[in-house]
């Protein structure tokens, strides 16, 4: 056969590929409001730059009538691309191929891109859109899934791992995303359980539908295991392509830097955002864009735990991780979901040499007997834990309330913070100064002719001695009390002085951190 007929046979063979499950599968697909696994690479990656390779892989499966099916790809695409220039290894499932059902030449097929990111030390994309394990080919299915689970594992805090959830994505193939940096969902389409509507149903005798079992806004007010929610899978893309933009290739990296544009101060100014009266609230997030470049904050989870806010910015070009109080959801309290949401972050920033800046107003741990009994004492140490053993800059600003553990949890100097910075509205005490007014000075309050009186007194003494950031100052736990304007400027200095910032931490194995 001559070269030219054996091209136009590839060319063939390849056209039969590129038709996944057929015209019907793809109607349906497309049905449901879903791109095809090959629209969404494309889509996602910069233009012509996505390689493809296993495209001719087939499965070796056998019972069940396996042997005569024909399954394009096994249902999966993997392949490299480019994000906005950045290498990128990814795959998607094929849910009009077999209901992008994992066997184990699918299995095989993800592993190998796992294995050339991190052997390239590129961002890992998996698009999940899939029935899970395929039925037919048994314990075959399930190894697969656990050799996907080990790599997600092994390349954890090396290269960035992004799951974006585009179908279903059931049983223990929730793992793997589980076990990934970022979630995206999107609404009606995204859909992750560990045990379906039906077999819940059979079991617990319970009913309920697919979508708020387990359906994106589920994911992303409730559980809080997904990272960003939007509305179309367009949407989703580009708010991946943004995360791109601000994280590094892998951890011995730093972020691709930004040209520097200065926040816009007309809009956001921090003495007209915060408010005198400590228990006025307000958005933190509008103190963060009067810091950042362009003003711009991209946030993570957004929807979950919304007391703590976190996500990138960029300042003078370099990303930087923002963990904030949010005085406008329970007056920025830590409690066990903000605990978890800001620890992780901490972490992720750590792994990836993104300096943290931790905007701090809050009164403390949220009491009660809810959070006691939820394990607040574990999930609220993991923010502890996360700060203590971050080594990247961590700089601090107390913008007003900073009262007990939380002052010390929200990156104290105590936590070994590089820099403390505090606005002259701070209040840096044990607790707030009515709660400790009433227990300090109870015997003269109930002693007085009028304790009512007596009590605003006392507070207002209290305020003067203690709930200002000067106390802090003048033992060093503050290293300069600043003005608003002063911001931007300061945090700037630190991050620029702290680049060759070393804080060698004990040789060990691993610490075990409050799981
Ligand atoms: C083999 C599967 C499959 C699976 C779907 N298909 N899931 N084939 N193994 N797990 C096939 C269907 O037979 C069908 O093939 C095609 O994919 C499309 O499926 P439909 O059911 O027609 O689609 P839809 O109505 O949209 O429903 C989608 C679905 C449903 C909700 C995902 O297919 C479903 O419930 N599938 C089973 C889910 C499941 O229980 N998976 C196992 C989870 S346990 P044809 O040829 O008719 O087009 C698990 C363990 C992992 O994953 C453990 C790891 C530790």
């Amino acid at each position: 056969m001559s070269l030219k007929r054996k091209i136009i046979e590839l060319q063939k063979k390849r056209e039969k590929v590129l038709q996944g499950g057929g015209e019907k599968a793809v109607e349906k697909q497309v049905a449901m409001g879903k791109m095809t696994a090959r629209e969404r690479i494309i889509t996602l990656l910069d233009e012509n730059s996505f390689h493809e390779y296993d495209m001719f892989v087939e499965h070796e499966a056998r019972d069940f009538g396996m042997a005569t099916k024909v399954l394009h790809g096994d249902g999966v695409i993997i392949g490299t691309g480019t994000i906005y220039g950045a290498p990128i290894c990814i795959y998607a499932q094929d849910f009009t191929v077999a209901g992008g059902s994992l066997g184990l030449m699918h299995a095989r097929k993800i592993t190998k891109i796992m294995d050339h990111a991190m052997k390239l030390r590129v961002p890992l994309i998996g698009i999940n859109d899939s029935g899970g394990a395929r039925i037919q080919e048994g314990v075959n299915s399930l190894a697969g899934y656990g050799e996907i689970f080990y790599r997600n594992t092994i390349a954890s805090g090396v290269i960035p791992q992004i799951s974006v959830i585009l179908g279903p994505c059931a049983g223990g193939a929730v793992y793997s995303p589980a076990l990934t940096d970022f979630v995206f969902v999107v609404d009606k389409i995204s859909k992750m359980f560990i045990t379906g509507p039906e077999v819940i149903k059979t079991v617990l005798g319970e009913e309920i539908s697919m979508e708020d079992l387990g359906g994106a806004r589920v994911h992303s007010e409730i559980t809080g295991n997904a990272h960003f929610f939007s509305e179309s899978e367009i949407e989703c893309f580009d708010q991946v392509k943004k995360l791109i933009t601000f994280i590094p290739w892998n951890n011995s990296k730093k972020a691709q830097p930004f040209e520097s544009i200065e926040p816009k101060i007309d809009q956001y100014k921090i003495d007209e955002i915060i408010p005198g009266n400590p228990k006025e609230p307000y958005d933190v997030r509008d103190v963060v864009r009067a810091v950042t470049d362009d003003s711009d904050f991209f946030e993570i989870q957004e929807l979950w735990a919304a007391n703590i806010v976190i996500g990138f910015g960029r300042m003078k070009g370099e990303t930087v991780g923002f963990v904030c109080n949010q005085p406008l959801v329970l007056a920025g309290v830590l409690d066990v979901d903000s605990s978890n949401k800001a620890a992780r972050f901490i972490r992720y920033c750590d792994a990836f040499n993104i300096p943290i800046v931790t905007l701090v107003d809050l009164p403390g741990y949220l009491p009660g007997v809810d959070q006691e009994h939820a394990g607040v004492i574990r999930h609220g140490a993991k923010i502890l834990y996360a700060y203590s053993e971050a080594t990247v800059p961590k700089i601090t600003v107390i913008l007003r309330k900073a009262y007990g553990g939380g002052y010390i949890a929200m990156n104290s100097r105590h936590l070994n913070a590089d820099f403390v910075f505090a606005l002259p509205g701070a209040e840096i005490a044990v607790m707030g100064p009515e709660g400790a007014a009433n227990i300090i000075f109870k015997k003269e309050i109930m002693g007085a002719e009028d304790p009512d009186k007596m009590r605003k007194q006392k507070v207002k003494e209290y305020k003067e001695k203690f709930a200002n950031p000067y106390v802090a100052a003048a033992k060093g736990y503050v290293d300069s009390v600043i003005e608003p304007e002063e911001a931007r400027k300061l945090l700037l200095h630190a991050i620029e002085v702290s680049h060759s910032k070393v804080d060698r931490k004990p040789i060990k194995k691993h610490g075990i951190p409050p799981f």
